[in-house]
């Protein structure tokens, strides 16, 4: 698959969500195609709210292998990796990588000026306290962005989705019989049901952030708006995107 330039790609636009469902789907094959990609396009959200990245101070909580993290630096920030799991670190992690968790991030209060954080919140047990940890190492004005998979949407269950819809232990059984092996994750140990109602009004009561942006952060059309209809939104938003300022302490 060709390198796709996302700034070509209008968000949201069809052209932009079809890029990056075809190499949603080639993911297994050519991972470093897929994620490149995706990282291009969150780095493009994360200026559009925030500004050029260059010279900004960013973390990237849960980053996996750290394409979002090789992105950033390509951009001109400078961008740390913060992951607690090694396993999730691939090969070739960047240099200066900090094994840590989000929960206690080894940083002092208001460094960064962008703290991202991508589909990880509905991995960790307690949200709201993860989300407490990237406010606190933001500077006052400094973006954070967070984005997760909602449990209601089609892919909720990930691996074993769409089958959480029958139940989480019924779609890891179904997994199991179909693969032939274990899923990797389990519902309460590694994945979490985060809805995207109860996260609204979560992030809305807090005195410490402000809310830029809610948004479906894949959708082609109706991003913002499908976020707003109480019920449907909880299947249809796939993925939610909130862009939130810090405010001044
Ligand atoms: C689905 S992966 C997402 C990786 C990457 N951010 C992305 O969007 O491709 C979930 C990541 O969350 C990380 N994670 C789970 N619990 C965490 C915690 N308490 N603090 C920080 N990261 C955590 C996992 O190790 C894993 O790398």
């Amino acid at each position: 698959m060709g390198a796709v330039n996302t700034t070509e790609l209008k968000d949201p636009s069809i052209r932009r969500s079809l890029a990056l469902f075809r190499a949603f789907l080639r993911e297994q094959d050519d991972p470093d195609t897929c994620y490149a990609l995706l990282a291009r396009d969150a780095a493009d959200q994360v200026e559009r709210y925030g500004g050029p990245l260059a010279g900004r101070t960013v973390a990237d909580v849960g980053g996996g292998s750290g394409h979002f993290t090789a992105e950033f630096r390509r951009r001109g920030a400078h961008a740390h990796l913060f992951e607690p799991d090694v396993r999730e670190l691939g090969a070739a992690p960047p240099r200066g990588t900090v094994i840590a968790d989000g929960y206690l991030l080894p940083l002092s209060d208001g460094v960064t000026d962008v703290t991202f954080s991508s589909n990880v919140l509905e991995h960790v047990a307690d949200p709201q306290t993860f989300l407490s940890e990237l406010v606190r190492v933001t500077r006052p004005g400094g973006l954070i962005y967070v984005s997760f998979t909602n449990w209601l949407s089609p892919w909720g269950g990930h691996e074993w989705a769409p089958w959480h819809y029958l139940g989480a232990e019924r779609a890891r059984a179904r997994y199991r019989r179909r693969t032939g092996r274990d899923a990797k994750h389990t519902l309460g140990e590694n994945l979490f049901p985060v809805h995207v109602g109860t996260t609204l009004r979560q992030v809305r009561a807090r005195d410490d952030v402000r809310v830029v942006a809610a948004r479906s952060r894949y959708w082609p059309f109706l991003a913002q708006a499908v976020v707003k209809a109480p019920g449907l939104r909880e299947i249809a938003t796939w993925n939610l995107l909130l862009i939130l300022r810090r405010c001044p302490s």
